[in-house]
């Protein structure tokens, strides 16, 4: 057992877990992992009548070692943050902002990698914009209960890559960074209301700190 990062309910606590939950939930590919299909709407009959192949249907190539969950785990372990932007001056006011108004309490700025025999991901500063923790968000939950998580507990999405990642929120409902933030709740009421409450110039700065994420 270790403890979930990822998934928008921090259900998954690797990357090897969460593609090999993918290849059965999204592409229904069993895994060493995950050995058990998901027969259409709960039916064997049917899935006895169209999945002839003996699971679990992802082998391991014997001369890697690897199966095709583990070389996508690898994939996705190696892709690099998106790059960020230059930063403005007023940007660089709007990072204060953020700040002062409480949003990096959930949208931790930086953490630091463990040690890792891949020297790319050796023991360095991450800059996910993310605590990677479940929050009671209140009206804003997705009403799915979902292993430990409840239906209003929902895993503070990281902000990084955020300007090029519209539209926001886990049903995507919110096209701009404004209409995310005013539709935070629970537990991210009090920073919401800081944020309604700032001048017109505070919100425009904040927002355009997001912006370069
Ligand atoms: C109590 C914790 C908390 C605080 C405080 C908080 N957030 Fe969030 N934020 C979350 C969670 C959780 C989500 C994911 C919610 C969802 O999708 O339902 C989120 C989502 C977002 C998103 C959407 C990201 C995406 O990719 O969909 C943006 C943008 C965002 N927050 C910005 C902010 C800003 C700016 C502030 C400060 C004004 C702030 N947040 C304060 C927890 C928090």
């Amino acid at each position: 057992m270790r403890i979930g990062r990822l998934g928008w309910k921090a259900q998954l606590a690797s990357l090897l877990d969460f593609a090999g939950d993918a290849y059965l939930n999204e592409m229904g590919v069993t895994s060493r992992l995950f050995p058990h299909e998901n027969a259409p709407n709960g039916s064997a009959a049917l899935l006895a009548q169209f999945d002839s192949v003996a699971d679990p249907e992802d082998v391991v190539d014997p001369a890697t070692g690897k199966g095709d969950i583990d070389l996508a785990g690898d994939y996705m372990r190696l892709l690099a943050p998106p790059p960020r932007d230059p930063q403005s001056p007023s940007a660089r006011s709007g990072e204060f902002v953020f700040e002062q108004v409480g949003c990096a309490a959930c949208h931790t700025p930086v953490y630091q990698t463990g040690p890792s025999a891949i020297a790319a991901l050796d023991r360095k500063p991450v800059a996910l914009y993310s605590d990677l923790l479940l929050h009671d968000m209140g009206a804003l939950g997705d009403g799915i209960a979902q292993g430990a998580a409840g239906p209003r507990e929902m895993k503070t999405a990281p902000l990084w890559g955020a300007r090029v990642s519209a539209p926001y929120l886990h049903d995507g409902r919110a096209g701009t960074v404004d209409q995310a933030i005013r539709a935070h709740d629970g537990e991210a009421a009090q920073v919401r209301d800081r944020y309604r409450q700032l001048t017109p110039t505070a919100q425009r700065q904040l927002l355009e700190f997001v912006d370069t994420l």
